[in-house]
């Protein structure tokens, strides 16, 4: 799917771009996404695990673009990658109300708006496709994401105990949220 290019501004004032991943910047796609994982613990991988070769992204952003069930957003500043959401809708009959949400935007761009903003984008793409329910996981701890979750009308609905065990041996929870529209 493709998403008609917007442009907004940020809290401080920059402008930015939020538009589906061109295949010519699978480069920058993979420096944002490993450059990101380094910056957090609330990512699924570490940046070592992102080791695919710029053509395989190269093939993944390309299906990405052309798949019915996806819808990628960059957010681009000054021509870079500063973060990217995408929003899965499932297809298969018993679960086609549902559609599953994922965000990482990398640090110099928090708390600039960047995440109401794609928020807001992915909430308006499931409205028109007629998903009934939106679910994002997040990891233990993680209250910059809760708070925009919730800020959308996202709640808390389980829990998975253990689910993740970082580098450093200590055990983390997921949470699993849902909105309904
Ligand atoms: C979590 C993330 C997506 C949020 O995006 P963002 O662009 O920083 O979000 P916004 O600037 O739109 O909003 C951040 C909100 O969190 C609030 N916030 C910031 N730090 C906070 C904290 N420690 N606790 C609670 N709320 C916090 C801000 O005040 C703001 O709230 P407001 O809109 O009500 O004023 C982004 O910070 C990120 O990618 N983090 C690293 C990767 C990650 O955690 N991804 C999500 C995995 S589930």
């Amino acid at each position: 799917m493709i998403f008609e290019e917007k442009q907004i501004t940020l809290k401080n004032g920059q402008k930015a771009v939020l538009k589906s991943p061109c295949v010519e910047d699978a480069k920058k796609l993979l420096n944002y996404i490993k450059r990101a994982s380094g910056e957090t613990e609330y990512l699924l991988r570490y940046p070592e695990e992102w080791n695919l070769t710029v053509e395989q992204e190269e093939g993944w952003v390309s299906r990405l673009r052309m798949s019915p069930h996806v819808l990628a957003i960059s957010c681009y500043v000054d021509g870079e990658v500063v973060g990217n959401c995408e929003i899965n809708f499932k297809s298969d009959i018993k679960t086609s109300h549902r559609a599953t949400i994922a965000i990482a935007i990398i640090k110099d761009y928090w708390n600039l708006g960047i995440g109401t903003a794609c928020f807001n984008e992915l909430i308006a793409a499931a409205r028109k496709r007629g998903t009934e329910i939106m679910e994002i996981e997040f990891i233990e701890g993680n209250r910059r994401a809760r708070h925009l979750y919730e800020k959308f009308g996202f709640c808390v609905v389980s829990e998975k105990p253990n689910a993740f065990k970082l580098r450093d041996g200590t055990y983390r929870k997921e949470f699993y949220m849902q909105k309904y529209l």
